[in-house]
């Protein structure tokens, strides 16, 4: 296992579409454990290929509170959403910023396990919420496309000067 690196916004492969997943291998298998292992070495409740500079329709997550309910959605959809919840939202590839998002309460999901098979589920809540944050990553989509141009470049200009600080250190 190893852990990967973490793109930052504003960097833009994080602008880039992931394409589906069509072969089930041991490489993908490799991914899905790197990606884990980065999650909760961040630590992160969610994580997608995207933020990894790998550009399949792969996330993982762990919203539970001990840690020990990874779930892995590949090809991942919404097949149904219902309610709206405003939640403050963070992201390992944006560290130290929390806004607040609006989105689906519940939502139906039908994914891919890392073998191919496969299942579907329902979510609410905190899971539902991280699961459309992560596809969002998916489609080149992040949470501070959500808020307003004005503080989306207030982080970007401070996260800039962050990467400018750690390269001069
Ligand atoms: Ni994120």
């Amino acid at each position: 296992m190893a852990l990967l690196n973490i793109l930052l916004f504003p960097d833009p492969r994080l602008r880039t579409k992931a394409v589906e997943v069509s072969t089930f291998d041991e490489n993908l298998q490799t991914l899905v454990d790197d990606m884990l292992e980065t999650m909760y070495e961040a630590p992160g409740i969610g994580l997608a290929a995207t933020q990894v500079d790998k550009h399949i329709r792969l996330l993982v997550m762990d919203v539970s509170e001990d840690k020990n309910e990874s779930r892995v959605l590949i090809n991942p959809q919404i097949l149904a959403v219902e309610g709206e919840e405003e939640m403050d939202e963070g992201c390992l590839s944006v560290p130290g910023y929390y806004e607040s998002v609006t989105r689906a309460d519940k939502i139906h999901v039908r994914a891919q396990d890392s073998r191919g098979n496969f299942f579907e589920f329902h979510a609410d809540d905190l899971e539902a919420v991280c699961i459309q944050h992560e596809m969002d990553h998916l489609d080149g989509k992040l949470f501070v496309d959500y808020i307003s141009s004005l503080k989306r470049d207030r982080i970007r200009k401070k996260l800039e000067k962050l990467k400018k600080q750690e390269q001069k250190g």
